[in-house]
C-alpha cells in the first residue's frame, strides 16, 4: 500500500478556488495581511469620499459663495489625499515583503518536495517540465498574487464602496449602474476559457522548448562530434515556431478582455450621464449630487475596467497553480511509514523472497526473484543488458518498492524502516560520478556533511586519490568543474568512492563503476573496491566478468530472474550462461601499452572464422582495430553498404529495424563480447538494420579489406560461409 502525501488538492479552476489557494500560503503572515487591508480599505475610502466634496462644492460653496467651506474641503481632500497616498506606499511595501516571502516558501516547498518524491514520479515528469514549474510559471504565479490580487480586491472594494455612495445620494443612479457595470464584464466571461487552454497550450511550449534546450546544452559534445548541429537549431526552430503561435494567439485574445470592458464601461458611463441628467431636468436630483456621482461613476468606471484586466492576470495563473500545486501534491509512492523503525546496523542477510517488480504495470522486469546476499560478502549481479541488475539495486536502496514478493533486511521488511537509517548504511558509486561543480573537499562531504578534514582525508586514502589530491597547487580545495569535467574519469570515480566510503558504509553499491573508463583505470579502481570489500558488503554490478572473479558469489540474472548463483569457478563448471559470457569475454586481452588484441582461439569460436587455421586468425587478429563511440552513436545504418565487421569489446548496442514508415523498433541488444556485420560484410549487401551505442562503447573492428585478403587465401571459405548464410537468413 502506498501512503498518501498530506497536503490535500484544492480546485484552482475558479477564482474562488486561486485566492483559498493562496489563502493557505498566508496563514503565517496573518498580521502583514491585516494591515495591506487596512491600507486597501483607507485608499478605498478616498476613492468613495472625494466626489461627495464636489457635491458640496457644487449644492453650497458656489451658490451661497461661501469660501471658508471652499478652504475646509479643500484642506480636508489635501489631508485625504496624503493620508492615502502613504497608505498606497505602505502597501506596496507591505505587500512585496509578503509576497516574496510567500514565493520563497512556495519554493522551498516545491524543492522540498521534489526531493521527497519517489523515483518513479520523475519517470511520468521530465526536468524541463519541473524547471519550468519554478521559473516561467512561478513568474506568471508572483505576477497575479504579489502584484495583481491586492490590486484586485482594492478595484472590487471600490466599485462596491461607489456604488453604495451612489445609492446614499441617489438610489435610481445606482440602480441603473448596478444593471450595467456587470455587463462590462462578459467579454471575460466570453473569452476566458479561450484565454485558458490557450494559456496551457504556451505552458507546454515553453516547456518543450526549455527541453529542448537542456538536451542541447547536455549532449553538447555528442552534438558537435557528430555535426548535427542543423538538426538541433531545426529542432529548436520548430518549438520556437510553436511557442510563437501560441503566444499570438493569448496575447490577441488576452488583451481582447481589458479592452472590450474599457469600452464597455465608457458606454455605460455615457448612458449613466444621460439619464443622470434627465433627473437634474425632471427628477429633483441636485447639480452638485449629479457631478458627485459622475465622480463616483469615473471610479466605478476606472475600477471595472482595472478589475477586469486584473482579473484576467490572475485567471492567467490559474493553469500554472494547477501545475505546481500538482508537483506540491503528488503522491509520494514510497515514504516512511508512521511507525517506521530505524534499521539496526546490517549484520545478517538481504533477502529477496518472491520479488516481482515492473517500472510500469504492463512490463514486469523482476519476475518472482528469491535470492539472498550474506553480510560481508562480496556479490557480483552479472547478465546481459536489461535483464534487471541495476533494478535489483534499485529495489535494495528502495527507490521503488517491490509489486509484490518482500525485500528484507537482516529479517526487517525495509518498508518497516525509515529510509534514513536504510540509506544511512549503504555507500552508492554508479556509472556516473554526478559531482557537483565545487571543490574536492566538498565533493566528498556530500556522503557526510558533518565530516572533519581527517575523515575526508582517510575516506581519500581509502579509494586510493589521497595522493594524487595532495599533489595538486590547491589540494582538497582544486575545483572540479561541472559535472567533475577538470578530472579524468577515473580520478571522478575515485572521488566518487571516496563519497561513498565517508559514511563508512556496512553496504558499498556499485552499479558498473568502471564501465566509462579504459582497461588500466579500469583494473586499478577494482583494486581499489577488493581492498574495500574486506571489511563491509560490497555489491556490484558489472558487465565485466575478470572485475569479478574473485567475489563470494556472483548472481546471473536473466530476464529478471536469477539463471545461476555461484562463484567464479562453480559457475564456469555449470557451463551455463555465465560460462558462454565468460568465453565471449576472454579472448580479447589488453596488453601493458593498453593496446587491445583478439586472440586467435576466440575469432576460431565464431562461426564465420570456425574453419580458418589458428595461423591465418593469427594475421587476422593483428588486422583489428579498436574503435570508440560515445552513447547514440550510429555505427551502421540500415540499408547502407558496411564495410567492416565487429566485436563489441566494452559497451552495449542497439539493434534497430526502421519500418517503411521511418518508425524505429528495437530488435535486439549487443553486449560486450557480441560479435555482428558478418553478413554485410562477406555478400557485401545494405545492412539490414541500424546499429547504435546504447552507452559510451569501444569495438574492434575488421575492415572488408582485410577480411576479402582471407576469403582469397582460403577459396573453401567461401563454400562455408555461404551455408553460414544460408543458416542465418
Ligand atoms: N526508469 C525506468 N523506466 C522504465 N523502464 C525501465 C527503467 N529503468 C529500467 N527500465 C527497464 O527495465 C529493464 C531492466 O533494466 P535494468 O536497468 O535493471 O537493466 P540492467 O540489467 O541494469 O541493464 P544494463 O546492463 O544495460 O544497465 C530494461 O528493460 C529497462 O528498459
Ligand atoms: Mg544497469
Amino acid at each position: 500500500m502506498h501512503s498518501k502525501n498530506v497536503v490535500k488538492p484544492i480546485d484552482t479552476s475558479g477564482l474562488v478556488g486561486l485566492v483559498a489557494w493562496f489563502g493557505v500560503l498566508l496563514k503565517p503572515y496573518v498580521p502583514s495581511c491585516l494591515l495591506i487591508g487596512l491600507c486597501i480599505l483607507l485608499q478605498v475610502g478616498l476613492y468613495v469620499t472625494y466626489p461627495l466634496g464636489f457635491r458640496t462644492i457644487f449644492d453650497t460653496v458656489i451658490p451661497f459663495k461661501n469660501l471658508d467651506l471652499l478652504v475646509k474641503i479643500m484642506v480636508g481632500l489635501l489631508v485625504l489625499f496624503v493620508v492615502c497616498g502613504l497608505a498606497a506606499v505602505a502597501q506596496a511595501r507591505l505587500a512585496s515583503d509578503v509576497g516574496s516571502k510567500v514565493m520563497r516558501d512556495l519554493r522551498a516547498r516545491m524543492f522540498e518536495q521534489l526531493n521527497r518524491l519517489s523515483s518513479s514520479y520523475f519517470m511520468k515528469v521530465d526536468s524541463s517540465d519541473l524547471l519550468s514549474r519554478f521559473s516561467l510559471e512561478f513568474a506568471s504565479i508572483e505576477a497575479a498574487y504579489v502584484r495583481a490580487l491586492p490590486a484586485l480586491i482594492e478595484c472590487v472594494l471600490v466599485v462596491f464602496g461607489c456604488l453604495l455612495t451612489i445609492a446614499i445620494v441617489d438610489w435610481r443612479i445606482a440602480i441603473v449602474t448596478a444593471i450595467l457595470v456587470p455587463l462590462s464584464f462578459i467579454s471575460g466571461k466570453v473569452l476566458g476559457p479561450r484565454v485558458d487552454g490557450l494559456i496551457y497550450q504556451k505552458i507546454g511550449f515553453e516547456s518543450g522548448m526549455l527541453g529542448v534546450l537542456q538536451e542541447s546544452l547536455h549532449s553538447r559534445p555528442i552534438i558537435r562530434a557528430l555535426g548535427t548541429e542543423k538538426e538541433s537549431i531545426r529542432k529548436f526552430a520548430i518549438s520556437n515556431n510553436n511557442l510563437m503561435t501560441a503566444s499570438t494567439g493569448f496575447g490577441f485574445y488576452a488583451s481582447l478582455i481589458p479592452l472590450s470592458s474599457l469600452y464597455g464601461v465608457n458606454v455605460i458611463l455615457v448612458t449613466i450621464v444621460g439619464a443622470g441628467a434627465a433627473l437634474v431636468i425632471n427628477g429633483g436630483l441636485s447639480i452638485g449630487s449629479f457631478f458627485g456621482c459622475i465622480g463616483l461613476l469615473g471610479s466605478v468606471a476606472a475600477g471595472a475596467s482595472s478589475a477586469s484586466s486584473l482579473y484576467a492576470v490572475v485567471m492567467a495563473a490559474s493553469q500554472k497553480v494547477r501545475r505546481v500545486n500538482d508537483l506540491i501534491t503528488a503522491e509520494i509512492e514510497v515514504n516512511d511509514r508512521p511507525d517506521a523503525i530505524a534499521l539496526p546496523v546490517f549484520t545478517s542477510e538481504i533477502h529477496f523472497e518472491n520479488v516481482n517488480f515492473g517500472y510500469t504495470q504492463e512490463f514486469p522486469i523482476l519476475k518472482d526473484l528469491t535470492c539472498s546476499i550474506k553480510a560481508g560478502t562480496s556479490v557480483a549481479l552479472v547478465g546481459g543488458s536489461g535483464s534487471g541488475k541495476s533494478t535489483m539495486v534499485n529495489l535494495i536502496m528502495r527507490f521503488f518498492d517491490p509489486s509484490s514478493g518482500t525485500l528484507t533486511i537482516d529479517g526487517t521488511d525495509i518498508r518497516d524502516a525509515t529510509q534514513e537509517s536504510l540509506r544511512g548504511q549503504m555507500g552508492v558509486v554508479m556509472q556516473d560520478a554526478y559531482l557537483i561543480n565545487a571543490s574536492i573537499a566538498e565533493n566528498i562531504l556530500v556522503g557526510k556533511l558533518d565530516a572533519t578534514q581527517e575523515e575526508v582525508e582517510e575516506a581519500a586514502r581509502k579509494a586510493e586519490i589521497h595522493d594524487f589530491i595532495c599533489a595538486l597547487p590547491y589540494g582538497y580545495s582544486t575545483l572540479v568543474g561541472e559535472n567533475g569535467g577538470f578530472l579524468s574519469g577515473g580520478q571522478r570515480q575515485r572521488i566518487a568512492i571516496a563519497r561513498a566510503l565517508i559514511r563508512n558504509p556496512s553496504m558499498l553499491l556499485l552499479d558498473e563503476p568502471t564501465s566509462a573508463l579504459d582497461p588500466s583505470t579500469e583494473a586499478s579502481i577494482n583494486h581499489s573496491i577488493e581492498q574495500l570489500a574486506r571489511d563491509r558488503t560490497v555489491i556490484m554490478v558489472t558487465h565485466r566478468l575478470n572485475s569479478v572473479q574473485r567475489f563470494d558469489k556472483i548472481f546471473v540474472l536473466d530476464q529478471g530472474q536469477i539463471a545461476e548463483e555461484g562463484n567464479h569457478y562453480e559457475l564456469l563448471e555449470k557451463r551455463g550462461l555465465y560460462s558462454q559470457m565468460w568465453d565471449k569475454q576472454t579472448g580479447v586481452s589488453t596488453a601493458a601499452d593498453g593496446s587491445v588484441r583478439v586472440t586467435p582461439e576466440r575469432l576460431k569460436s565464431i562461426p564465420i572464422f570456425s574453419k580458418v587455421n589458428l595461423d591465418q586468425l593469427a594475421s587476422i587478429a593483428s588486422n583489428f582495430i579498436l574503435e570508440d563511440f560515445e552513447a547514440g552513436a550510429v555505427l551502421m545504418k540500415q540499408g547502407d553498404l558496411s564495410e567492416k565487421f565487429y566485436i563489441i569489446f566494452r559497451g552495449s548496442l542497439d539493434v534497430l529495424k526502421v519500418d517503411s514508415e521511418g518508425h524505429e523498433s528495437r530488435i535486439a541488444i549487443l553486449d560486450e563480447g557480441d560479435h555482428f556485420g558478418e553478413i554485410a560484410v562477406i555478400k557485401h549487401v545494405p545492412r539490414s538494420a541500424t546499429v547504435r551505442a546504447r552507452k559510451k562503447s569501444t569495438c574492434l573492428s575488421l575492415n572488408r579489406t582485410h577480411f576479402m585478403t582471407l576469403v582469397r587465401n582460403n577459396p573453401e571459405l567461401l563454400e562455408e560461409l555461404d551455408e553460414y548464410i544460408k543458416l542465418r537468413q
